[in-house]
């Protein structure tokens, strides 16, 4: 893979001509997938499962088209186990939702987190506890805000029902081993949901290898658009259970009789699909998944590892001033690198960096929790890569630290 010539996909690079080092937030979009949305629309668009006219079965085929495509990228069983939804926030509100909807998770029962996740999945299920009197107990990171999941073993028992964490952390890029994971919680009959929002765009993620029973990420991570995620589920699970959001699309029938309103659901996924759904999201991601596979998910890992272990040397190289947050093996980690520059406010080294056509995320990046542990209350400067990233454009981001670095001496 020669990131050079992917970059001339990306017509944002072209025309910015920036350092774009923001990818774990969301990731640019290359002109297939642009273009295919664009002829969606001018050509295809209606509304779907809705009516008989060629144009609506036409849009209703594309649409679950891209439910095959996305299923047979984390190679689901089958193409009705992926549900859309708007991102992986929404993927795991709805799971945990729908779990205490159907008494899954009731009083007394536990939930596993980690204290590495990202608030998106810590929050739901705090949130889902409180309503119906469960415990969220929280995995122990250790220094480098890795999680302990030695000490997961002696954390589940007869009342641990999920246990829920970030298969990569958006912060340090460390990855969990997930089939580990799985295989604890299930001696125990928990069932495991993942958060692959930063794994799925730059790994290959195989829900039956990794042995698990729920997967969530979002489209616009991955090279696809804003308002579409996916929540994978077995479907033997996900078929014995009811929606917690009803609505348009989610019924076979609804009828009124003596005993008031009573409601047959659709099919999977249909029945987690309330209201009209993220149809033209659906064609740009299936278009994304097309481009990541031509790439090959293995040529995108080894092509990030290597400006990750780039980036932790060029750093190295600027002194005992920088501090990078997590571990420093680019063999445990995806390609995010979270950093302070002595004392330097985080989004000063942000407005720094963007002076000097380098753009990153600073701040606390969702992860409160995390950053705490990591004796970094006020936040970290984070650079993440993608497919279109050089080693150029880490030199960019070093060179402008090292003259940061200098102002400040
Ligand atoms: N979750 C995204 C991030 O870490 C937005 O930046």
């Amino acid at each position: 893979m020669d990131c050079r010539v992917v970059r001339q996909d990306f017509p944002e690079l072209m025309v910015r001509g920036v350092a774009y080092l923001d990818s774990a937030a969301s990731s640019l979009k290359p002109r297939s997938v642009i273009e295919a949305m664009v002829a969606f629309m001018e050509r295809s668009y209606a509304n779907v499962h809705r009516g008989v006219y060629s144009i609506s079965m036409e849009a209703s085929r594309a649409y679950e088209e891209a439910h095959e495509i996305v299923a047979r990228f984390i190679n689901a069983r089958s193409w009705d186990e992926v549900v859309f939804v708007k991102n992986t926030t929404e993927a795991l509100q709805l799971l945990a939702l729908t779990l205490a909807f159907n008494n899954v998770i009731g009083r007394g029962d536990e939930i596993i987190v980690t204290e590495a996740d990202h608030h998106s999945n810590i929050l739901p299920w705090v949130r889902v506890a409180r309503m119906v009197g469960a415990r969220v107990k929280l995995l122990p990171v250790d220094g480098n805000g890795v999680p302990r999941w030695e000490l997961l073993e002696e954390m589940v028992g007869e009342r641990t029902r999920v246990v829920a964490f970030g298969h990569a952390s958006n912060v340090t890029g460390y990855v969990s081993d997930a089939r580990r994971v799985a295989r604890i919680a299930h001696s125990v009959g928990a069932l495991v949901a993942v958060d692959g929002a930063q794994s799925v765009p730059h790994m290959k993620v195989d829900v039956r290898d990794l042995e698990i029973d729920f997967l969530a990420f979002s489209g616009h991570k991955m090279l696809g658009p804003t308002g579409i995620g996916v929540l994978w589920g077995r479907r033997d699970l996900l078929e014995n259970l009811e929606p917690p959001l009803g609505g348009g699309g989610t019924v076979k029938r609804v009828r009124l009789g003596d005993r008031g309103v009573s409601v047959e659901w659709d099919e999977l996924p249909w029945r987690f699909e309330a209201g009209t759904p993220p149809i033209v999201e659906a064609v740009g991601l299936a278009e994304a998944v097309s481009y990541l596979e031509k790439l090959g998910m293995e040529n995108v890992e080894s092509h990030e590892r290597r400006l990750t272990e780039y980036t932790l040397k060029r750093l190295e190289e600027l002194g005992g001033e920088i501090r990078v947050l997590g571990p420093r093996d680019p063999k445990v980690k995806l390609g995010i690198v979270a950093f302070n520059v002595g004392n330097v406010d985080p989004s000063m080294v942000g407005l720094w960096l963007d002076q000097h056509g380098v753009a990153v995320r600073t701040g606390l990046h969702c992860a409160h929790i995390l950053h705490d542990r990591l004796g970094a209350p006020h936040g970290s400067v984070r650079a993440s890569f993608y497919i279109y990233n050089c080693p150029e454009d880490v030199d960019k981001l070093a060179e402008s630290i090292e003259e940061l670095l200098k102002t400040i001496a």
